[in-house]
């Protein structure tokens, strides 16, 4: 068998002409989503992903700013921008990229994110809608996965999804979304035992360890559906998946692929939430 692949970059190709079509409607009532991203420091993946964020909300009509700040930047400092992001109405929704500097600490900065512009779906309002099911923003990269499962109407109630890798960004919140869509959800870690055995169980096996190709053809049970969160550099440069595509790709039904996969899916989810927070949607 040879899996079915499933293509984020078509996909979200697909999802940013309808955001376009809506966000124009949008212009004609006088409301241009607005998305503020702040870097700080100068982390060359990360000014790569800020990149990508500016041009795909470009593409959309969306408006985006960019607030670039020194490594040296104070948590105070960092603190007191987002508060003056919060009452700005012209701003819809608020990124911080992170990592951040070691002397600033993350869960303070995503805590003083207003609820309602936290486009990333950060913060633990939101998490605890997204657990007991209410509407919110969802966490992207997590978001962009149910969308990507929905699009080839692939069938998760009932379903044993196995995730790998517990990340607040990407592990857990799938996990959950996953069960909110009615599947039994086993979570793997670093510190699991019989990780071989317990993926080699999964229908939906989630794989977001950040280990080039940890993933192999022996990980995986046949017909299952392997999405791979990974983005691992290789020495060459290139791009590649936590999943050993090649050998994976003959025993699962359907897979993703790293590039063109779940990462174009990242940034569509987080237009959509921009579009949804100047909506007003998320209250
Ligand atoms: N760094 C890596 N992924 C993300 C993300 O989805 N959002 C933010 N804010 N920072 C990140």
């Amino acid at each position: 068998m040879s899996a079915e692949v499933i293509n984020g970059r078509e996909l979200s190709t697909a999802l940013k002409e309808e955001m376009k079509v809506e966000v124009e409607k949008l212009k004609e009532f006088g409301l241009t989503p607005h998305l503020t991203v702040v870097l700080v420091g100068d982390n060359p993946a990360s000014k790569s992903y800020v990149k990508g964020k500016e041009k795909a909300a470009a593409e959309t009509g969306i408006s985006s700013s960019l607030i670039e700040l020194p490594a040296s930047t104070t948590e105070s400092a960092l603190l007191q921008l987002i508060q003056e992001l919060n009452d700005d109405t012209t701003v819809h929704g608020i990124l911080v990229q992170l990592p951040l500097p070691d002397q600033i600490r993350e869960e303070k900065v995503i805590e003083a994110i207003h609820p309602d512009k936290d486009v990333d779906g950060f913060h633990p309002i939101n998490i605890g809608k997204m657990m007991t099911g209410e509407d919110t923003f969802l966490p992207c990269t997590p978001y962009g996965i149910i969308t990507m499962l929905k699009s080839k109407n692939i069938k998760i109630e009932g379903k044993h999804a196995v995730v790998i890798g517990r990340s607040n960004i990407v592990g857990k919140p799938v996990g959950q979304l996953l069960l909110n869509e009615n599947a039994t959800v086993t979570y793997c870690h670093s510190r699991t035992k019989n990780l071989q055995e317990l993926a080699a169980n999964a229908d939906i096996l989630i794989a977001a360890i950040g280990k080039a190709h940890a993933i192999t053809a022996e990980y995986i049970k046949d017909g299952a559906v392997v999405i791979d969160v990974g983005i691992n550099r290789l020495e060459n440069g290139s791009l590649t998946g936590d999943v050993d595509f090649e050998s994976a790709k003959e025993k699962a039904s359907y897979i993703t692929p790293v590039p063109r996969g779940v990462g174009p899916m990242t940034i569509t989810m987080l237009l959509k939430n921009t579009i949804k927070a100047a909506k007003g949607l998320s209250k």
